[in-house]
């Protein structure tokens, strides 16, 4: 973090969850050249040390705005996953708009394994990844697990029935609470780096459904029994249930693709670029009992 003081920082999507605590991790660090890109800049008003700029990768004007005179830009995938290959135009835009702000390094918020990947959006990751090592300038691609924050949803289901019904099997997963993601976030980009690099930012632990079930029932004292089912099984119980028609693909493709071992990534780089680890996912529940049913 030797020179991150003097350089010129820009996280975009900052009104988001991460980016916003990425630009307050870094603000509290005493970063006082760090500008916050969003499209709402209304809502990061009052962030003391932080200049604001307006950025909307669908107006790359805007981006040229907002990325002028930086040396590394974060950039934070979009949430545009309704509308297919919105995102690699978007996420194209900014990759290209930091090129010709000349940024030393970008920096962005990939997903694990992307190249095998069975999640309907992985391509966007991808290409987009592509695209930050065509236009030639230097970079950390994070590969981001899934957040701990989505099993909160996922849990809703189990602890009321007693039954997780899961196409999953015995894959394994390591869910890393968003506080982590934005820890190591930020430090990359505090960090001038070294070679182009990817890193897996994932949780402490690799762990199987039938795992986390069990922790979850020692957190809550509620006792769930895992039932495996077949994806088409899956898909029509989430139907059944009224889950949204877009929604079904992600869960159905998240449990293929942890079925499949392609969520089974670990890797210290956490611990190594913050120095400190994850919080381990017993801890997270632990902390985040309130969000549970009761
Ligand atoms: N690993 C996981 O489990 C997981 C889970 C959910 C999401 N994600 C991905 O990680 C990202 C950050 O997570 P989060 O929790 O902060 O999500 P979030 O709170 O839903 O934030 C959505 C983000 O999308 C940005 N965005 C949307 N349209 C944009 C546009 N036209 N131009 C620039 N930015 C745009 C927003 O920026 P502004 O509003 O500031 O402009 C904001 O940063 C998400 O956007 C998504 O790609 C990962």
């Amino acid at each position: 973090m030797a020179d991150f003081l003097h350089s010129k920082l820009v996280v975009t999507g900052a009104s988001g969850h991460l980016g916003r605590r990425v630009v307050e991790l870094l603000a509290a660090k005493g970063a006082t050249n760090l500008i916050a890109a969003t499209r709402t800049p209304e809502k990061l008003a009052g962030l003391p040390g932080v200049t604001v700029r307006k950025a909307d990768f669908s107006d790359p004007a805007s981006l040229d705005a907002a990325f002028a005179g930086a040396d590394r830009v974060l950039i934070i995938s979009t949430d545009r996953i309704d509308v297919p290959g919105l995102r690699i135009q978007q996420h194209r835009a900014a990759v290209e708009a930091a090129k010709r702000a000349g940024v030393k390094r970008i920096l962005y918020t990939s997903m694990p394994n992307p190249d095998r990947s069975f999640i309907p959006f992985a391509p966007d990751h991808l290409e987009t990844e592509r695209a930050i090592e065509q236009s030639g300038v230097e970079f950390t691609i994070l590969r981001v697990s899934w957040y701990a924050e989505n099993l909160l949803g996922t849990l809703a289901g189990p602890l009321k029935t007693g039954k997780w019904y899961t196409a999953a099997g015995n894959g394994r997963i390591a869910y890393i609470p968003r506080e982590d993601v934005a820890r190591a976030a930020a430090a990359a980009l505090a960090s001038s780096g070294g070679a182009d690099e990817r890193l897996d930012i994932t949780g402490a632990e690799l762990l199987t459904v039938p795992e986390i079930a069990k922790i979850v029932s020692e957190v809550t004292g509620k006792p769930i029994e895992v039932v495996p089912v077949s994806d088409e099984e899956l898909e029509k119980m989430l139907a059944a249930a009224g889950m949204p028609p877009f929604v079904i693909p992600l869960v159905i493709g998240t449990e293929r693709n942890i079925r499949a071992g392609n969520f089974d990534v670990q890797s210290d780089a956490v611990l190594r670029i913050t120095g400190k680890a994850p919080q381990s996912l017993r801890d997270f529940l632990i902390a985040n009992r309130a969000a549970l049913p009761a």
